[in-house]
C-alpha cells in the first residue's frame, strides 16, 4: 500500500509474490517472454501477432497480443502520436507486457515503437525475456497498401507526425526476429514467428 512520510512524500511498499517462475514454467509447460513487434503502420505486425496468437494457443501455449489501436482504445486514451506520447506509449505497454510475462504468459507486442531509445527502454523495462522483432515491409509497399487510408491522409496534410511520412521509423540493427512482409506471405512470417516463440520459450 502507498503512506505519507512525515515529508509528505508517498512511499510504496510492492510485495513479492510467493509463486515462483519456476513453478509457473512448470505448470504453463512454458516461461514466459515478451516478443516485440516494430514497424511501420501497415506492415503487418497486429495481422501477424493475431495468426501466431491463434496458432500458439491451439498449440497449447498461454498467449496474448498487447496491439497499439486497442491500448490507445483504452489505457492509452490520453496520448497522441507526439514523441513524448509514443514514448509514454511504449512504456505502458512494456509495464503491462512484464507484468503478463511475470504471471507466465507469452505475450506478442504489436506497436510501431519507432525509436530505438524507446525500445531500449522497453527492453529495461521487461528484462531478458524481451525479443525484438522486426516486421518489416517497404514504405511504398505499406503505403500501397494503406488499410486505413492513413497514408494517404498523412500525404494530404491532413495528419500530422505520421510514421514514416513526417515522423521517424528506426529500424532495429540487430532484431532476435527479422520477417520481411513486403510480398504477401502472412502465413509464413506467422509460421517463423510461432516456430522462434516456441524455441525461446523451450515448449515442447
Ligand atoms: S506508437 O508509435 O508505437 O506509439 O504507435 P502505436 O501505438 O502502435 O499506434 C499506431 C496506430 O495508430 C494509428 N495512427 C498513427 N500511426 C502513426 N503515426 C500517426 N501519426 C498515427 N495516427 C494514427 C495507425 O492506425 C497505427 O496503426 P497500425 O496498426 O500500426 O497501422
Amino acid at each position: 500500500g502507498a503512506a505519507l512520510t512525515q515529508a509528505g512524500e508517498t512511499v510504496i511498499h510492492p510485495t513479492g509474490s510467493h509463486v515462483s517462475a519456476v513453478d509457473r514454467t512448470r505448470s504453463h509447460g512454458h516461461k514466459g517472454a515478451v516478443f516485440w513487434l516494430t514497424g511501420l503502420s501497415g506492415a503487418g505486425k497486429s495481422t501477424v501477432a493475431r495468426s501466431a496468437e491463434s496458432q500458439l494457443f491451439a498449440q497449447g501455449l498461454n498467449v496474448s497480443v498487447l496491439d497499439g489501436d486497442t491500448l490507445r482504445a483504452g489505457l492509452c486514451k490520453d496520448l497522441g502520436f507526439s514523441e513524448a506520447d509514443r514514448t509514454e506509449n511504449v512504456r505502458r505497454a512494456a509495464e503491462v507486457a512484464r507484468i503478463l510475462q511475470d504471471a507466465g504468459q507469452v505475450v506478442l507486442v504489436a506497436l510501431i515503437s519507432p525509436l530505438q531509445s524507446d525500445r531500449l527502454l522497453a527492453k529495461q523495462i521487461i528484462g531478458e525475456g524481451f525479443q525484438e522483432v522486426f516486421v518489416d515491409a517497404d514504405l511504398s509497399v505499406c503505403e500501397q497498401r494503406d488499410p486505413k487510408g492513413l497514408y494517404a491522409a498523412a500525404r494530404q496534410g491532413k495528419i500530422a507526425n505520421f510514421t514514416g511520412i513526417d515522423a521517424p521509423y528506426e529500424a532495429p540493427h540487430a532484431p532476435a526476429l527479422h520477417l520481411k512482409t513486403s510480398a504477401n506471405n502472412v502465413d509464413s512470417a506467422t509460421n517463423s514467428l510461432a516456430d522462434f516463440v516456441k524455441g525461446f520459450v523451450r515448449f515442447a
